[in-house]
């Protein structure tokens, strides 16, 4: 195998990341929270980029949590604008070949941005560049009892026998539907949990840990944990 090869063999398809780190680097530069998330944004997109670069081809972010409603609501607000931002960019910049995903519940979301949402995974549904996850309104324990309350209406309905239930239908039942466990998951900002993110995908997933703040992350901290996860050995419980 060419040093090339092995360089392609060794990124990973999915990366997940938690936006972590946002309201300290904000802090520590005597601005409000919100200025955190904004540029958190910005380098969430320059990320992205570079996963496209580099050949990764599905990316999941933590940008909401089902707890983070608890924040100030300015803070939600906030972030629920830049979010609003995203879409519109987004829908702006169809040529990019980006396929936009949301992970999560919507009904408590703010109609415009529901229908934002719809509009960007429409129009983008058939794009084949790298597919982009939003994690949004989302709890990985929730996720989980969304699918089983799924599978139990089915059964009770008389469609499903409770014995067809194993893992792959459970997971075909879940938000992340059809796309594959993340091989690798990054946490800035010096945090080692995984806050209820992607519970059920990331069973097997490598975890790297940095301790840099999301707004101050770069393409060469990615670089450094893709580094990092190309040297661990996988054995999904075998030997
Ligand atoms: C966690 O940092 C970050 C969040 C809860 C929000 C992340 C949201 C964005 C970056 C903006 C919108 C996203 C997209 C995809 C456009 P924290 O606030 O908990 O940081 P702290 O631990 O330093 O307080």
């Amino acid at each position: 195998m060419s040093n090339e090869q092995m360089e392609h063999r060794l990124v990973p398809t999915h990366v997940a990341v938690i936006m972590d780190g946002n309201g300290r680097w904000a802090k520590q530069r005597g601005l409000p929270r919100s200025a955190g998330h904004k540029q958190g944004a910005k380098v969430f997109e320059k990320i992205c980029d570079h996963c496209q670069k580099i050949g990764v081809q599905y990316v999941t972010a933590y940008a909401f949590s089902t707890e983070n409603w608890k924040r100030p609501q300015n803070e939600v607000d906030a972030i629920m604008d830049l979010l609003r931002s995203y879409l519109q960019e987004t829908l702006k910049q169809a040529k990019r070949n980006v396929r936009l995903i949301f992970l999560g519940e919507r009904a408590p979301l703010a109609p415009d941005l529901q229908r934002l949402i719809e509009q960007a995974e429409e129009s983008s549904a058939q794009n084949t560049g790298i597919t982009v996850c939003v994690a949004l309104n989302y709890g990985g324990r929730a996720e989980i009892v969304h699918g089983v309350q799924k599978l139990a209406q089915l059964a009770a309905d008389g469609e499903l026998n409770p014995a067809c239930i194993d893992e792959a239908l459970l997971g075909q039942s879940l938000y992340t539907k059809g796309i594959p466990d993340p091989d690798l998951m990054i946490r800035p900002s010096g945090e080692c949990r995984i806050s209820n993110f992607l519970l059920w995908q990331m069973a097997y997933t490598e975890f790297v840990f940095l301790d840099v703040l999301w707004p101050d992350f770069t393409p060469a901290h990615l670089d450094r944990a893709i580094d990092q996860y190309a040297k661990r050995n996988r054995r999904f419980g075998g030997i």
